[in-house]
């Protein structure tokens, strides 16, 4: 039987750091608030688009597998941030890696957008349409936030990082994946802004405002990602015990917490970025998964857990067991270009771009009549 496992990794994050503190310079936030509430401390601010930070992300994972771009089949690119919609982001990532035999596609669940590429990766390798591929989960949401609400303007932050995943016939890879969506709940998280639906509006696309119902989404995403773990958990046959590390989205520690505490999975096979990184969307489980590889702390053979949760809501949890190597065969040189911007000052233009977000919120901008219909 045909399996596909991972064989390569790399991440690219922004340097340029916002703190807490920044944004208590324009948000009616504290330090205290932001800490006690979710855990995050600083995220990171990208002054390049996705696909550049895909691009060097992709370049670090291939030289990690020891795998040469012109050999890779497919690309799948997942965000929610897309630099564009036509033609789509991966074939960017593909022209600038020079992988010309690949196929292309980008697919978007929002911030389990990196999980759901990997099992479209996984399913095509086992299934034999491709040998190998490249799963990339990126973000660049600073331009799409609403910066001056402080519901959800603490909240994120823009990041990447890929894998490499290649067919083989050992029993690696995701051993099996439980997919879910709780439509029902769509409502609690919508980006205003971001497509057509609003255009007829006299909305620029891009000049977004966000619904954000944090309490119902904190409580359903516990909910789901819970009854994910226990599916794949029980479908694979493992127990919490069999479990060597859990890399879960990171959306805020508090719902971590609880995820973890009700799976049965002691909190010591937690891998953590959420104080460092915030929720960079699609990018925080690749993220956090090379950082766990970086730190030593993925062991040759180890059953690694995957829960996660996005806007929709959808909801996963990924089983995959990690083959004997846990370092790169090589490094890339690839890296971003230097920026002398702070992320403050990238947030004030983006805020200074965006014209009419606060007349809109205090109007209460209609929803299309066919979005208020679903
Ligand atoms: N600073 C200070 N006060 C704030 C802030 C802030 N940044 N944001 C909200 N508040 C205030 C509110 O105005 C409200 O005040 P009020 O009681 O006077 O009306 C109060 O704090 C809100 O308190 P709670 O709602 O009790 O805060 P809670 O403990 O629920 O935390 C949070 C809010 C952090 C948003 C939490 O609900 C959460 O994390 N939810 C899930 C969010 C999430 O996962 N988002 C990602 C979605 S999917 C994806 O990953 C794309």
């Amino acid at each position: 039987m045909t399996y596909a496992a991972i064989t390569g990794w790399g991440k690219c994050m922004p340097p340029s750091v916002l703190t807490n503190a920044d944004l208590s310079t324009f948000l009616d936030t504290s330090d205290e608030w932001i800490v006690s509430r979710t855990g995050m401390k600083e995220r990171r601010i990208s002054h390049v688009s996705s696909a550049e930070m895909a691009v060097v992300a992709a370049k670090r994972a291939l030289a990690c597998a020891g795998l040469e771009a012109k050999d890779v089949e497919l690309i799948v690119y997942g965000s929610c941030s897309n630099d564009e919609q036509v033609p789509n982001t991966a074939s960017g990532v593909q022209a600038a890696i020079g992988a010309t035999k690949a196929a292309s596609m980008d697919v978007n669940t929002a911030c389990t957008s990196f999980l759901y590429s990997l099992s479209t990766a996984t399913a095509m390798i086992r299934t034999g349409v491709v040998k190998n591929a490249i799963v990339i989960g990126v973000e660049w949401i600073s331009p799409f936030m609403d910066w001056d609400n402080r519901n959800v303007a603490v909240l994120f932050g823009d990041g990447c990082a890929a894998v490499v995943v290649q067919a083989t016939e050992k029993q690696e890879g995701v051993l099996g994946e439980q997919l879910g969506c709780l439509a029902d709940a769509r409502q609690t998280l919508r980006v205003r802004g971001m497509g057509t639906a609003y255009v007829n509006q006299g909305v620029m696309c891009g000049d977004t405002s966000w619904d954000f119902d944090g309490q119902e989404i904190f409580k359903r995403a516990v909910q789901g990602m819970v009854q994910a773990s226990q599916a794949v958990m029980a479908k694979c046959g493992v127990t919490p015990d069999d479990i060597d590390l859990v890399v879960p989205h990171q959306a805020n520690q508090r719902i971590i917490d609880a995820v973890v505490s009700r799976s049965g999975v002691p909190m010591d096979k937690v891998m953590l970025t959420v104080e460092r990184y915030g929720n960079m969307s699609a990018a925080t489980v690749p993220v956090a998964l090379a950082e766990a590889l970086e730190e030593g702390r993925v062991k040759p053979g180890a059953l690694v857990l995957m829960p996660a949760f996005g806007a929709g809501l959808t909801v996963c949890a990924h089983l995959v067991r990690w083959g004997e190597r846990v370092t790169p065969l090589a490094e890339s040189d690839a890296a971003l270009p230097a920026t002398n911007k702070t992320a403050l000052q990238m947030i004030q233009a983006i805020r200074a771009g965006k014209t009419n977000v606060q007349e809109r919120s205090g109007e209460g901008l209609q929803r299309p009549r066919f979005i208020e219909q679903m």
